[in-house]
């Protein structure tokens, strides 16, 4: 899709369809459509979809009037929201060359930054292995501001490289198990940071072993696919910045449960166990582009969970690189045990803040459902802040309690703690063992078991990967505050 600016009046535009919002409350009569708002067909309510043909005064053949909503509930995520559902449904019916109209009042640079990733995330379909040449795409979107707007280019190439990196995680999120194994995941990582000069470094099954991560290597064990830690830098021009953001991604390319074996029944879907190490790579992508002042360094520990010969078993007591000892309960309870050692190792890199994100529990989709991410931390300033970059990128999450009262959760007769809780909380207590490993680094424990994969298509949304949390981790970085 390419992403274009237009300052003309619409009037003049060219295009297969132009994409006009219509407020609740506002009476649409252009494009001949006061028969359709009188009729009652054209309201304004959220997601409203009108095609009409061959509209009077204007020289595009079709206008597709769109709902806007409450004027007063209006927001970037609305829009984001009416872009996307506006492409998806020009794109199913081959519409190829389309133009968003904003009235200069709407023109802001984050609604045009919206607009642009509505569109490119509308378009992301998760079919790329079904054969046939019925693939549909978008050619030409353009964001049409008469007069323009002092950063409206800008604003558009930022919602261009947010949405493309987002789209570039939800592939590989999508990507099947026997497809992206862990040195598939390397591989792309390598050839993305390779694309946008960043540093990119892995560290192997020796090299683990070496620095003492049997956490990790106790859960790749059981797969014949070797295990990876991958680590992508960004480095700022200027340096001299007191602050390292690590940005940790759980990046299991299949869960099976390993011995502890999941249900064969929607075992499929565990092929996205790696959305929060895709989510992190994404986020690089986009990082290396917008170049935002601090260092940020991501650290993606990569394992198949399998239940192989050689596979770990219930009891085993594993050494993580932090010298604590777990036993390991549940081998199914894999995601904090290959994040414990790659959350230790990042802070001895030198990161002085850390998110992580993973689809760690199914608990955490029993508490909130598919709306919004699970979000723990350990300092309420960091905490603050991911939250303000989450609001203002229209990534739902909410806060969960991590208090050491939670601590009695997790006792082991036999080693300093095991990987699983008792019965209740589990979201909190993968996170609280998780804590056990950050020490007194800032640091932001995302839980997106429930958000990383839609189980049924949006308007605005294709079924499947999500992308989330790639614009806030984006954010946070750009708007960071030494
Ligand atoms: N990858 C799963 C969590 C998960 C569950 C993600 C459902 C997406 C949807 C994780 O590794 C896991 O298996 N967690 C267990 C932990 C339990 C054994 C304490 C779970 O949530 O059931
Ligand atoms: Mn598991
Ligand atoms: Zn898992």
């Amino acid at each position: 899709m390419r992403i274009v600016t237009e300052l003309t009046p619409f009037e003049q535009i060219e295009a297969d369809a132009l994409i006009v919002p219509v407020f609740e409350g506002v009476r649409e009569e252009r494009f001949g459509a006061a028969g359709l708002t009188d009729a009652g067909e054209v309201t304004g309510k959220p997601l409203e979809l009108t095609l009409i043909h061959r509209p009077p005064g204007v020289l595009a053949s079709r206008v597709l009037l769109v709902g806007a909503g409450n004027p007063d509930k209006w927001d970037a995520a609305q829009l984001r929201a009416l872009s996307g559902a506006a492409v998806r449904h020009l794109m199913s019916k081959s519409l190829r060359k389309l133009a968003l109209v904003l009235a200069p009042a709407l023109a802001g640079s984050e609604n045009v930054c919206a607009a642009v990733e509505g569109a490119i995330l509308g378009e992301f379909e998760p079919d790329r292995y079904k054969t046939g040449d019925d693939r549909k795409s978008v050619e030409r979107f353009a964001v049409v501001v008469e007069g323009g707007s002092p950063d409206l280019a800008a604003a558009a190439e930022r919602g261009r490289i947010l949405a493309g990196a987002q789209n570039f995680t939800r592939g590989l999120v999508n990507e099947p198990a026997n497809r992206l194994t862990p040195s598939g995941l390397v591989e792309a990582a390598r050839k993305m940071a390779a694309e946008y000069q960043l540093d990119c470094q892995v560290l192997d099954r020796e090299q683990m072993e070496k620095l003492g991560m049997g956490a990790l290597l106790g859960v790749a064990q059981g797969s014949a696919e070797p295990p990876a830690l991958i680590i992508v830098r960004y480095k700022p021009a200027g340096g001299g910045s007191r602050t390292h953001l690590g940005l940790v991604g759980k990046g299991v390319t299949f869960d099976t449960g390993g011995i502890s074996i999941k249900p064969a029944d929607g075992m499929e879907k565990m092929k996205y166990d790696m959305a929060g190490g895709a989510a992190m790579l994404g986020a690089m992508q986009a990082i290396a582009q917008l170049k935002p002042a601090i260092p940020v360094t991501a650290l993606i520990p990569s394992v198949e969970n399998m239940p192989g010969s050689r596979a770990q078993r219930p009891g085993d007591i594993v050494t993580a690189m932090s010298g604590k000892t777990i036993e390991v309960i549940n081998t199914d309870a894999e995601g904090r045990l290959i994040l414990a050692d790659a959350l230790h190792y990042a802070r001895q890199q030198g990161c002085t803040h850390m998110v992580d994100a993973a689809t760690l529990t199914g608990a955490i989709v029993v508490a909130l459902g598919h709306l919004n991410v699970g979000l723990f931390a350990n300092d309420d300033r960091l905490r603050d802040r991911v939250l303000a970059a989450a609001k203002a990128e229209g990534e739902r999450m909410w806060p969960m309690p991590l208090e050491d009262g939670y601590k009695d959760y997790l006792k082991s007769a036999f080693a300093d703690l095991p990987n699983v809780g008792g019965r209740w909380g589990g979201a909190i207590t993968a996170a609280i063992f998780l804590k056990e490993f950050v020490g007194d680094t800032p640091w932001v424990h995302l839980d997106i078991a429930g958000t990383a994969w839609l189980d049924d298509a949006k308007p605005f949304q294709a079924k499947g990967p999500s992308g989330v949390p790639v614009r806030t981790l984006v954010r946070l970085a750009l708007d960071w505050q030494e």
